[in-house]
């Protein structure tokens, strides 16, 4: 694996985002993650703490998909 960033899907979980990256919100503001920190986001949609994880998707049981689909191409 590179030391570049990565996002990678936890099975029923959220997101793991390794740095280094820079996640923007919608208002501009920052949030560094350094290289080989990480933060979850959320995936199921019902933390408390979006965008970042709080472990409700165990409570909700979000089931996600296993892996990549094709994505749709329109024409
Ligand atoms: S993925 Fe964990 S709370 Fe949504």
């Amino acid at each position: 694996m590179t030391g570049g960033p990565t996002i990678r899907m936890e099975a029923n979980g959220p997101y793991i985002v390794t740095g280094p990256i820079t996640i923007l919100d919608a208002d501009g503001r920052e949030h560094r993650v350094a290289e080989g920190h990480t933060v979850k986001l959320c995936r199921c949609g019902h933390s408390a703490k979006k965008p970042y994880c709080d472990e409700t998707h165990r409570r909700v049981d979000f089931v996600s998909r296993p892996s990549f689909e094709p994505e749709p191409t329109e024409r």
